[in-house]
């Protein structure tokens, strides 16, 4: 897990409970509250898109909501800022692949 446990200045961290999502259809093991960003690099995940164009593999870059790097499809939605929303249990999550596709999920 590639967490900071305990922080110089936010101290050490608090415990949170677990949820499941899904990753590329693949169950993954979360913590409640944090951002999907964050979820998945503690679960060395680290390719959140591919590029419309070329096909380069983006991740995490400003972490703030301002880039869209980390955008990806969540419950059917594309382009979902993933710095900067909150993991919810059961959350379905695909690598986004250029601009992405709304699924029918998506559009409920
Ligand atoms: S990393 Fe820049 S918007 Fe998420």
């Amino acid at each position: 897990m590639n967490r900071v446990s305990n922080h110089p200045i936010l101290e050490e961290e608090r415990s949170s409970r677990e949820v499941q999502i899904f990753v590329d259809g693949k169950p993954v093991m979360v913590r409640e509250g944090e951002m999907i960003a964050a979820a998945l690099i503690a679960n060395d995940i680290f390719i959140n898109r591919y590029t419309a164009h070329k096909h380069k593999p983006r991740g995490i870059y400003c972490a703030i909501g301002r880039c869209t790097d980390c955008i990806m499809t969540v419950d059917g939605v594309p382009n979902v800022r993933t710095c900067v929303t909150e993991v919810r249990e059961g959350m379905k999550i695909t690598t986004q692949q250029g601009t992405g596709i709304w699924s029918e999920e998506g559009r409920q």
